[in-house]
């Protein structure tokens, strides 16, 4: 390998193709070998001496950081969420961003829909329960739940993985309404879903799927008089950002009965958890898994580091958030 061989920081174990596509293209390729977050400090080393970087939804990539990043020029987020990135600050100094959209669209979808049957179907809790030694024969009134069949599902932003939440509802013959910030979507009229107003959706459907990207507008979206518009027996799935839902708020509704239950996969202070929620039977709770499966966590890793190789290649990166950096990128 050539001394000028391009330098890529990887900030975490991920899956192995990122590290192949890039030693393929003569890179060198540094991966944190430690099964933990870098540190402030060594994020820093990395901007300091790496030409691009691989990082994690939880690696915060601001305004501070970037000022260090002497020698940085792109950074590919392992993720299709990028809240975690200033992009105002490293559009400014000509550093590229990607992110990884498409390839993890099904399996998040696909986890929505596991979260919206183990929160409608006590899952978690009958799983529980026979663990416990409590299984004593068919009983006629064991863990009822609800059916989702002929119900009304309601989509809080209809982006990628939202529609592909919705395309599923299909087959269960549900009534579909959905909210989009950039107003109705083609593809989600196409399915005969209904473009309505965030109250009218909370109002009317029996299971509620949070879809939407973190922005300011976004936090807390979902907050306790949002909470008391939704119908004691609907349930509430998040597999977006945890943020949008005031966590306390959803633990004390939960808890009061004003909401049959919920499912999450992500929560407002990751990893920290609202104890009031590890303590309520209505919750199911997972650790941030919609993306991880083998297949969309591989295609993860090839997009990253093919939108690196774009950017050495002097192409703006196939999936970049900030085209805008190339126009900074000549001043800087
Ligand atoms: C996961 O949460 C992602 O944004 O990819
Ligand atoms: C996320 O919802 C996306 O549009 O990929």
């Amino acid at each position: 390998m050539s001394s000028d061989a391009k330098r890529v920081a990887i900030t975490r174990r991920i899956h192995e193709r990122a590290r192949e596509v890039l030693e393929q293209a003569g890179c060198e390729v540094w991966t944190n070998p430690e099964p933990r977050a870098l540190s402030r400090e060594e994020l820093g080393r990395v901007v300091r001496n790496y030409d691009a970087m691989i990082c994690l939804l939880s690696d915060r990539i601001d305004a501070s950081l970037l000022q260090e990043a002497t020698r940085l020029r792109i950074v590919a987020n392992y993720a299709v969420g990028f809240d975690n990135l200033d992009v105002e600050a490293a559009t400014r100094r000509g550093i590229a961003l990607t992110n990884t959209p498409d390839v993890l669209t099904n399996a998040t979808a696909e986890l929505a829909w596991a979260l919206l049957f183990a929160a409608a179907r006590h899952v978690a809790a009958g799983d529980r329960f026979v663990r416990e030694g409590r299984f004593h024969g068919w009983d006629p009134l064991l863990l009822l739940g609800h059916e989702v069949a002929g119900k009304t599902l309601g989509i809080i932003g209809a982006g990628r993985i939202g529609t592909a939440m919705a395309k599923r509802a299909v087959g269960f013959e549900m009534r579909i309404l959905y909210t989009k910030r950039s107003g109705p979507s083609p593809q989600m009229d196409a399915i005969g879903a209904t473009f309505v107003g965030l109250e009218e959706l909370l109002r009317e459907s029996d299971f509620v799927s949070i879809h939407t990207p973190l922005t300011p507008e976004t936090r807390h979206l979902i907050d306790r008089e949002k909470l008391q518009l939704m119908k004691p027996t609907a349930i509430l799935i998040n597999t977006g950002r945890g943020p949008v839902v005031d966590e306390a708020a959803l633990a004390e509704a939960l808890a009061e009965g004003r909401l049959a239950a919920a499912g999450l996969d992500v929560y407002e202070n990751e990893p920290t958890v609202e104890p009031r929620l590890l303590k309520l039977p209505n919750v199911v709770l997972l650790p941030h898994i919609g993306s991880a499966t083998y297949e969309a966590r591989a295609a993860m890793a090839e997009l990253a580091a093919l939108n690196i190789l774009d950017f050495f290649d002097g192409r703006v990166p196939r999936t970049c958030i900030n085209p805008e950096y190339v126009k900074h990128a000549r001043q800087a």
